[in-house]
């Protein structure tokens, strides 16, 4: 049912100095950084030549992303996002095998504008899985 890898999320303290590490020693190909307000997320997006990188930082006092870094301040992989053709579908293949969306469970408009749900770390090896209608 999941596809292609379509990118993995790192939490960072510092966005300007993570993109900096990726644009300068990694020399990727780094976007400039983009506020997403509903998701609580700075993100600067890392091109690779078969999948992506985001890094993410937080955006105002309700981030999820805050916690996180609270946990880990130097940053660490926040969650891997699969692509599937169909959400909606996935949701329920996944709902029938015993697994919990979070939040209200409906998708929503996800940081590329298309609809993603996140599945319960505890359901999935300890990681955060983002599902992404491509
Ligand atoms: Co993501």
């Amino acid at each position: 049912m999941i596809g292609r890898l379509n990118h993995v999320a790192i939490a960072v303290p510092d966005l300007a100095a993570a993109a900096a590490l990726y644009r300068g020693a990694f020399g990727a190909k780094v976007s400039a950084p983009v506020d997403l307000p509903e998701h609580g997320v700075s993100t600067v997006f890392v091109e690779l030549p078969n999948t992506k990188i985001e890094l993410l930082h937080p955006l105002g006092d309700e981030s999820p992303i805050a916690k996180f870094l609270e946990r880990r301040p130097a940053g660490g992989i926040h969650h891997l996002c699969y692509e599937v053709d169909d959400i909606e579908q996935a949701c329920e293949k996944l709902r029938a095998a015993g697994m919990r969306i979070l939040g209200d469970g409906r998708p929503k408009t996800g940081a590329h504008g298309k609809p993603v749900v996140f599945l319960h770390p505890a359901d999935a090896l300890g990681t955060l899985i983002e599902l992404e209608q491509a």
